[in-house]
């Protein structure tokens, strides 16, 4: 099987990590893979047990009876399935994304799902989004970009999009939930958020959607060749 390309894309809440790699991977041909979907299925799946993502004891506990399952539609959409159900509108929800970030610090979590991403990009070329996916899930990736943005142009960002489906949305504290996960995210001990030293930083703060898109896409074409 020959060899497969992966880009790389990490950096905070709310960068625009997704919106640019979906629209990547649809330009490119690749398979886009969520990772921040998969910690969101096992806070969601804990969730449901009414186990917290702190207790370290009820995780190892429960941990073994989770099988997380990625699938793509016809439309090319990732689907997550937990334990043979579809939970990806279920785990889009504000309280699931703190928990996440809770739950992803566990370092029986990180390793349970490190083989799962890792095995999407020996089958597929892939532009996988996350935290760690440049340092740690994919350290020998053809390219990684490192996407970020100032929090209040992230808290505006995730509050239009709340707004946009409906939901209520205060963005002081959406603003808040982006720091205390950005603090999270970036302070614990195994896999943090953090550059790869060999990523190039885009800071998404002023620059449009079709700006970024195609300023990353100029820079696949000088490395990879597409
Ligand atoms: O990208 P997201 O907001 O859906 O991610 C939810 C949480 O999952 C995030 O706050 C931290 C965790 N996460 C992680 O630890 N490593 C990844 N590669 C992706 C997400």
């Amino acid at each position: 099987m020959a060899k497969k390309i992966a880009i790389a894309i990490d950096g905070p809440a709310g960068a625009g990590k997704s919106t640019i790699a979906r629209r990547l991977a649809a330009e490119l041909g690749y398979c886009y893979v969520d990772t921040g979907a998969i910690y969101r299925t096992v806070a969601y799946f804990l969730d449901l047990l009414g186990i917290s993502p702190k207790d370290a004891d009820g995780v190892a506990r429960y941990l073994d009876e989770l099988t997380v399952g990625i699938t793509y539609d016809e439309e090319g959409k990732q689907h997550m399935i937990m334990n043979g159900m579809d939970v990806t509108e279920d785990i889009r929800t504000q309280e699931i994304s703190q928990k996440a970030s809770l739950v992803s610090a566990n370092p029986l979590v990180r390793e349970m799902l490190l083989d799962l991403q890792r095995d999407m990009a020996k089958e597929y070329n892939v532009i996988m989004d996350g935290r760690d996916i440049g340092t740690v899930v994919l350290p020998r990736a053809n390219m990684k970009i490192f996407l970020t943005a100032s929090p209040e142009v992230r808290a505006k960002r995730r509050t239009a999009e709340l707004e946009a489906k409906g939901q209520t949305a205060n963005y002081e504290k959406v603003l808040k939930e982006i720091q205390q996960r950005d603090y999270q995210d970036s302070h614990r001990a195994i896999a943090p958020l953090k550059q790869a030293k060999d990523a190039v930083k885009v800071d998404t703060s002023e620059l449009d959607i079709d700006g970024v898109v195609a300023a990353i896409r100029k820079i696949v074409e000088g490395k990879i060749g597409q």
